[in-house]
């Protein structure tokens, strides 16, 4: 099985950090293609908690090497952190990091400008969309310009001046950002020697039939040609950006794993069809301590909405489903699923992308009993209980996708096979 994809069916925050983990013994390569800092990927292990938001998680796994693709749009500051952080836990990260030449660069500019502009749809306020404008309007800072820091600090005061004269950014912030500024430098001298070749390394891989892992971040529906638009990251999270990300033609990837939630969440605004804006949505919220693993902010909790998974399964072709936090609905007396949408009172509707369209429509909803009983401790699919197999069925015969992995809790361990 060389090649195997992990993506997150929904809104992101579906669990891939875990499901990505408990995939790496055994991967010679785990490579990111898109999105940056903006990601948070929650990996436990016994008691230790890592975060992390750029580097793949393959690099808690011994001997995997790590590559920041070139669909990616990296800070050098938060890298530099969070390879500082892996160090100072007894992870060697030496030689293992390779970060692509074609990767553009988020530079203290961009996460300016998106602070100033990111609040109209809850950005992460990591620079993501303001860097990924000037790497389509073709003045975007690479990764392998960062090689001439002399012209690049030149370059950015350049193009600070320029947003300020735009009304992008404060007067102000010219100043305020000195120190953001010089930390930058610093960091992109770091990060100078993880530049590497990675479309040629990741070729070498695959023709030595090695085992390549890859990891995406964010959610189908925060696609942006593919998810609700505007309310959407910059990037594709979806399978064509692999192939765009990596430099990996899509059909050598055998196994595509979409990962769903049971339930379904989302930060930031945007339509979300199946939200519960009551005692309900709270209580998933608690009971899945649903909060940002980036910013920390509380996530808006809704039923699983089989309508928009089904559409997510259709546009990328998983070949199976892995389910996150089944465990969440435990106590739940009745589960409810959306298996369709009303528009406008009886007229059916699939899932639209069109955000206007979505904010319009009525979930249809089914209802399902709930199994209240404690799925943590079970070590096999065979033990679930019968209405929680009946629930998992029901969500694979609507998505049309077998669901060959179940998690019921944040351990390694707390995985179940079907
Ligand atoms: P940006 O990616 O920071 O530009 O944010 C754009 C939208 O995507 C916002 O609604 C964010 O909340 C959402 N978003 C970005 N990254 C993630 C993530 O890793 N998980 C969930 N939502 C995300």
């Amino acid at each position: 099985m060389p090649v195997t994809a992990v993506i997150g069916g929904q809104w992101g925050d579906e669990g891939k950090g875990k499901i990505v983990d408990s995939l790496c013994d055994g991967m010679d390569v785990v490579a990111r293609y898109q999105g940056g800092a903006n990601a948070g990927h929650t990996v436990k292990i016994n008691d230790d908690t890592f975060i992390l938001h750029q580097v793949p998680s393959g690099i808690l796994h011994e001997g995997v090497t790590c590559i920041l693709g070139s669909g990616m749009v990296v800070d050098p500051v938060a890298l530099m952190d969070e390879i500082d952080s892996l160090e100072q836990l007894g992870i060697d990260t030496t030689g293992r990091i390779q970060l692509a030449y074609n990767a553009h660069i988020v530079t203290p500019i961009h996460k300016a400008m998106d602070r100033a502009t990111g609040g109209v749809i809850g950005t992460t306020q990591r620079g993501i969309g303001p860097a990924y404008s000037d790497k389509a309007r073709r003045w975007g800072i690479r990764a392998v310009d960062l090689r001439d820091l002399k012209k690049i600090g030149k370059f950015i005061l350049d193009r600070l001046k320029i947003s300020v004269q735009q009304g992008e950014v404060d007067s102000s912030t010219l100043g305020e950002l000195k120190p953001e500024i010089e930390s930058f430098l610093l960091a992109a001298n770091r990060v100078v020697p993880l530049l590497d070749d990675t479309i040629g390394s990741l070729q070498g891989a695959l023709t030595a039939k090695k085992n390549v892992l890859i990891e995406g971040a964010q959610g189908v529906l925060l696609d942006i040609d593919l998810g609700t638009y505007p309310y959407v990251t910059s990037s594709h999270p979806t399978v064509g950006g692999i192939s765009s990300g990596l430099g990996i033609p899509s059909q050598l990837i055998d196994r595509l794993i979409g990962v769903f939630k049971a339930y379904a969440t989302r930060v930031g605004a945007g339509p979300f069809p199946t939200e519960l804006d009551d005692k309900t949505g709270e209580r998933l919220r608690e009971t899945g301590a649903e909060y940002g693993a980036t910013t920390g902010r509380p996530r808006r909790c809704g039923w699983f909405d089989a309508a928009a998974a089904r559409y997510a399964c259709q546009i990328n072709g998983f070949t199976e489903i892995a389910l996150t936090k089944l465990d969440v609905l435990d106590d739940f007396e009745t589960i409810r699923v959306a298996t369709n949408y009303h528009l406008q009172k009886d007229k059916v509707a699939s899932f639209s992308t069109v955000a206007h369209t979505l904010e319009l429509v009525e979930p249809i909803y089914e209802e399902h009993p709930g199994w209240q009983s404690s799925l943590s401790q079970l070590t096999s699919a065979g033990q679930l209980p019968e209405n929680a197999k009946k629930y998992i069925d029901r969500l694979e015969e609507l998505t049309g996708v077998p669901i060959k992995q179940v998690s019921i809790g944040a351990e390694r361990t707390q995985t179940l096979i079907r």
